[in-house]
């Protein structure tokens, strides 16, 4: 294993900023501290100028996923890989059962196509129907398998959608187990109806998708996740938040002193949703995703939702289709699998809109960006955190390179980029993953396997206090 010294550069965490050098043995950060001495045949990289941040920890993936008929482009090499090349050292990706498929099935395979991961990752598990066995199952996923969040899909009628009482089952299993329930916030049967209404009104093409999916819509989803969240006294994560409306229903509930918490997608921070009414069908397929891109405006209510605390995390949805399985709905948009990539680019995107116009600093945008993640899953401070002890996973960052995102040049197997032509500004000089330097400054020294599954144990016994007797909880996440 090497042993690494990041000498001059300066420590980015949540809370400060310092200056310090960081020696990592054994895929471990063993020091950090000011002018730390090499060890014999250490490799050095000189972070002068740059900051030395937590790797990214991206929240929200699909790699390798079957979704609407067919199966993503990158699978967990090819996209683990393009996160190491924009500083994301792991990801949460989701295991997703067919109804009536049992739980430890599909976790075990999910866990075999993740094998050859070359970055770190974790996933949560989606409950897609409800019996004794996934009861069951749940229980075995959070104390044996080191699963603490479970996903559930109010969208997608007809395959993977979750009823009510599903949820209402599931969210109190979730508190017994000290497990985090998390939901994709959109009302099923309204999207349904309103699909099938535009198809009736001769609207078939993609600018039906947005239409199909209004903020309304996620909305009313939002907010009934989290009043059942709130009469189980369950703390609660909304994935992709996208609206203004959502985030105001969160930021409600947070000021009635309730545990809500929420995740913002890069994507949704900077793409509006002309997008699907560009004339060529291939670009406004490429952009269909769900929630859709919003109006301008709601991009506001999202950077002010992360800008004051009401929002936590933000995350990619990396859910890579190439053309030719987006023109599965050429003559029916709710035919063209949904989904769009990112998870290279998230954090230069969001230094560049965040850190670069004053949003955020560079504090926060660790915060957004990995240490909110790794508390709300539980795997804090070992991920998110540049301190003796954590994991070696760590990204030196140059604030003053540049770069063109592109198709051209991204490691993503996708035949699209939604930031296609964005020049940013602070890029990932280094990325180091378990102690090993997986990219530097453009090479990708990537092996498929080095990336090991990661545990994440369960909240403490009570769990069940938090809500209303949150001063009973420990250990509880920790974000405001
Ligand atoms: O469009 C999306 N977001 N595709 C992936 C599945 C999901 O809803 O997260
Ligand atoms: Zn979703
Ligand atoms: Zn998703």
């Amino acid at each position: 294993m090497t042993t690494l010294l990041i000498q001059g550069g300066t420590v980015v965490n949540a809370d400060r900023a310092f200056r310090a050098d960081v020696l990592c043995v054994d895929g471990k950060i063993a020091a950090v501290g000011e002018s730390l001495q090499a060890p014999a045949g250490a490799t050095i990289v000189d972070a002068g100028g740059q900051y030395v941040m937590p790797g990214g920890i991206d929240p929200h993936t699909h790699m390798q996923l079957p979704f609407m008929g067919t199966v993503t482009q990158d699978d967990f090499f090819s996209g683990t890989a393009a996160g190491l090349a924009g500083g994301t050292t792991t990801i949460i990706d989701f295991v997703i059962p067919d109804p009536q498929e049992s739980l430890m099935d599909a976790y075990r395979k999910w866990r075999g196509w993740a094998e050859k991961s070359a970055g770190d990752y974790s996933f949560h598990v989606a409950i897609t129907w409800w019996d004794e066995s996934v009861k069951r199952d749940m229980g075995t996923l959070v104390q044996q398998e080191g699963v603490n969040s479970f996903k559930h899909f109010m969208a997608y009628k007809n395959a993977i959608m979750c009823d009510d009482e599903t949820l209402v089952n599931s969210f109190r299993r979730a508190l017994e187990l000290g497990a985090m329930p998390t939901v994709h916030a959109e009302n099923g049967e309204l999207v349904y109806l309103l699909q099938q209404e535009m198809k009736n009104l001769g609207m078939t093409g993609p600018e039906a998708h947005p239409l199909s999916r209004p903020p309304a819509v996620e909305a009313e989803a939002a907010q009934r996740a989290i009043a059942i969240a709130d009469v189980l006294n369950v703390p609660i994560y909304v994935v992709h938040v996208s609206c203004a409306e959502s985030a105001d229903a969160i930021a409600r509930a947070r000021a009635r002193g309730q545990r809500v918490y929420g995740e913002v997608l890069a994507g949704h921070l900077m793409v509006d949703e002309s997008v699907y009414r560009h004339a060529d069908f291939d670009f406004a397929a490429a952009h269909v995703m769900s929630p859709p891109f919003r109006e301008k405006s709601h991009q506001q209510a999202l950077w002010r939702g992360l800008q004051s605390g009401n929002l936590h995390t933000t995350a990619t949805d990396h859910c890579t289709f190439c053309a030719a399985q987006k023109a599965a709905g050429l003559t029916d948009f709710s035919k063209i699998p949904n989904g769009t990539g990112g998870v290279e680019e998230r954090l230069a995107v969001l230094w560049d809109a965040g850190v670069n116009t004053g949003k955020l600093t560079p504090s926060e945008f660790v915060a957004i960006t990995s240490a909110n993640a790794a508390k709300l899953f539980n795997i804090y401070p070992r991920k998110g955190c540049v301190a003796p002890g954590a994991d070696a996973d760590l990204v030196v960052w140059d604030p003053t390179a540049t770069k063109t995102l592109s198709v051209k040049t991204q490691k993503s197997l996708g035949d699209f980029n939604i930031f296609e032509g964005r020049t940013v500004t602070g890029v990932p000089s280094h990325t180091v993953s378990r102690g090993e330097l997986v990219y530097v400054q453009g090479d990708l020294r990537v092996v498929a396997g080095a990336g090991q599954y990661v545990k994440r144990p369960a909240f403490g016994p009570t769990f069940e206090a938090l809500g209303k007797k949150a001063h009973l909880a420990a250990p509880v996440p920790v974000v405001r």
